[in-house]
């Protein structure tokens, strides 16, 4: 039988991937998989024995025993392939490495069971569509939704029908934290009043500021004005770009006069640039290596920005208040700094 070990997401991350799905079905033709069947395969073993089944119940077991759900959030879209046959799918922000890790303890139980499995780079992900026509323009914006990884499940998957048939043959529940743990992890991700930012609004308002530019310069410095005027409580927005010397320099920005150059690797920026990774820094007097620009500085959101899958520079926000930005806001600033980096190819 064709076996393949996925990880299950909680209701309100179905009920989003669900409604990105039903989005894209008002712009994009193709094969969309059906919402009961969305999920986040962690191993693809294909045709393997009955009689080796039972041992791979066991290693799911085994790599799943004493782990904890994980907490994740989804990303923007993603695809490969190509445009007119192209795999959409929806990443995650938070919980790529938990994932990875799971993925790869599943993995390691797998061989240690004599079991095989097709061993290409885990890059986690829920497939949306396959064979989808890009060729039409823009995606829309997918629907951002926190939630939890939940349960690592063996399937079975039947295609002799009209669509691919999924069996669930052992679950196994990871470990729940608690409530405080889940609500604390992600405190301040609801939308809270009127300060709370539409980023999928703010993204497709960067796009439409890039239309008919030919150079960086003016995207960047009329994207932190639209940044600056559009979040609550920012001290200073601007970019900081890699030099072609190894470190980055000063770019457009918006508030008071900045260092103009940061080491690889140093202070919050360098670091997010080095780590290719968002910094949220909830107290900056707490991070080490920081580089104070404006002594009232408190908190600091730093993204990096990717040209010819290099980081190219970073997106950097601080705030005077103390832990301003969350969660919520650092996806949220990886989906316009996604808007951007579409736009920079066409850019000198
Ligand atoms: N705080 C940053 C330096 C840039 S300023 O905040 C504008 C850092 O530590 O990299």
């Amino acid at each position: 039988m064709r076996l393949f070990v996925a990880a299950e997401l909680s209701e309100e991350l179905l009920e989003a991937l669900a409604q990105t799905s039903a989005l894209l079905r008002e712009s994009v033709h193709g094969h969309y998989v059906a919402p009961d069947s969305f999920h986040v395969t962690l191993a693809f073993l294909g045709e393997v024995p009955e009689s080796q089944v039972d041992a791979a119940c066991e290693a799911l077991e085994q790599a799943c025993a004493g782990v904890s759900a994980i907490p994740v959030t989804l990303a923007p879209l993603g695809s490969f392939g190509r445009a007119k046959r192209a795999t959409l799918w929806q990443g995650f922000s938070r919980g790529v490495d938990e994932l990875a890790g799971l993925a790869g303890d599943v993995r390691e139980c797998l061989v240690e069971a004599g079991l095989s499995f097709d061993a290409t780079l885990f890059v986690p992900h829920v497939t949306l569509m396959r064979a989808a026509d890009l060729s039409g323009g823009e995606l829309p914006m997918p629907v951002m939704e926190k939630g939890l990884v939940r349960s690592v499940t063996l399937f079975s998957s039947d295609l002799s029908g009209d669509r691919p048939r999924y069996e669930a043959l052992q679950r196994v529940w990871l470990e729940e934290e608690s409530d405080d743990e889940y609500e604390e992890t992600y405190a301040g991700w609801e939308l809270s009043g009127e300060d709370a930012v539409d980023y999928p609004l703010l993204s497709a308002q960067l796009r439409a500021l890039g239309e008919g530019e030919r150079t960086r310069i003016p995207v960047l410095a009329n994207a932190s004005a639209l940044i600056n005027e559009t979040l609550p409580d920012v001290s200073w927005v601007g970019f900081y770009l890699a030099d072609g010397e190894g470190g980055l320099e000063l770019g457009p920005f918006q508030g008071k006069v900045a260092c103009t150059h940061i080491a690889w690797g140093k202070g919050v920026c360098g670091t997010a640039a080095e780590q290719d990774k968002t910094q949220l820094v909830p107290d900056v007097h707490a991070f080490p290596g920081h580089i104070a620009c404006d002594s009232a500085s408190r908190s600091e959101v730093v993204v990096p920005i990717h040209q010819d899958g290099e980081v190219c520079g970073v997106l950097d926000l601080d705030s005077t208040s103390l832990a301003r930005f969350t969660e919520r806001d650092a996806t949220g600033l990886e989906m316009v700094v996604s808007a951007l980096e579409e736009l920079l190819p066409g850019l000198r």
